[in-house]
């Protein structure tokens, strides 16, 4: 904490001058669509979601091979529990199903599993599941696999604030120690990089909740397909764009 608590913002959200080059190493994605895709199809909303979640699976799978080391993937929000209660039911059934059916194939392959979100509202047997891939693939490094179920960024935000000020009123740190890399060791992304690039499929031009500390200085994408017909072809064409961009972090770039 001591060590953090000094880190200037600056160095906290902006890579290193000649660092990681142009490719985005933590991508953050909106999978929106789902609905959308299920009812133009004639089909029930949670047809839309099963489709997406072939999509994820395409997604994870091309990662390594576009450089991307960390990858974010929003599937509930806090406000997605006002949705009917059938498909709130079958979107929690669907992600046990894809925990079952994708744990081992994702450790084999390397990847990291982790949750973003609240777990105390989700139910025992998928927060039974979620703690069982977090610890299975804790020993891997090829692709860090960040899933956020029960996930608000304003909760997320809330909790953080309060577990601090619990440990302020318990006298464990000063008031005065309480600063963004106090905050944001708090949060849920604790340990991971901000994003450098957010991409929201569906051509929705909102962030609704999601990551609002995290994407301070994130490229943003919005992306006309639906999350279902998201391609690994369409993933590499956002990525090869965000290479072209120039990110400043309220600097003066040489020459500009
Ligand atoms: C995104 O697709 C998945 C979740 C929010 C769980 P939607 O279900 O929001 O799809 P649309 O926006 O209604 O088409
Ligand atoms: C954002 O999509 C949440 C997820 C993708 C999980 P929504 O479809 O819930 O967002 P709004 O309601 O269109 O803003
Ligand atoms: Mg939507």
């Amino acid at each position: 904490m001591r060590d953090q608590a000094r880190a200037r913002p600056v160095d906290m959200i902006a890579p290193a001058p000649g660092g990681e080059g142009r490719r985005a190493a933590h991508v953050a994605i909106i999978m929106d669509g789902n609905g959308r895709w299920a009812t133009r199809r004639g089909l029930p909303r949670l047809r839309g979601h099963q489709a997406g979640a072939e999509t994820v699976r395409r997604i994870v799978e091309c990662c390594p091979d576009l450089g991307v080391r960390h990858l974010t993937l929003f599937a509930f929000s806090t406000e997605n529990w006002q949705r009917p209660r059938e498909e709130v039911t079958g979107l929690m059934a669907l992600f046990r199903r894809y925990l079952r059916r994708d744990t081992a194939e994702l450790d084999r392959n390397g990847v990291r599993v982790r949750f973003l979100g609240e777990r105390g509202r989700l139910g025992p047997a998928l927060r039974g599941m979620m703690d069982a891939v977090e610890r299975q693939t804790a020993g891997n490094a090829t692709l860090d696999l960040v899933i956020a179920i029960n996930y608000g960024g304003r909760d997320e935000l809330a909790r953080a604030a309060r577990r601090l000020a619990e440990r302020v009123a318990r006298g464990e740190i000063a008031p005065e120690e309480v600063d963004e890399a106090a905050l944001a060791a708090g949060l849920d992304t604790a340990g991971l990089p901000d994003p450098d690039l957010v991409i929201r499929t569906s051509g929705e031009t909102r962030i609704s909740n999601f990551l609002l500390w995290q994407c301070a200085y994130a490229e943003y994408a919005f992306v006309p397909q639906l999350w279902p017909d998201f391609t690994p072809e369409d993933f590499a064409a956002v990525l090869a764009e965000y290479a072209s961009r120039e990110r400043r972090f309220g600097r003066v770039i040489a020459g500009g």
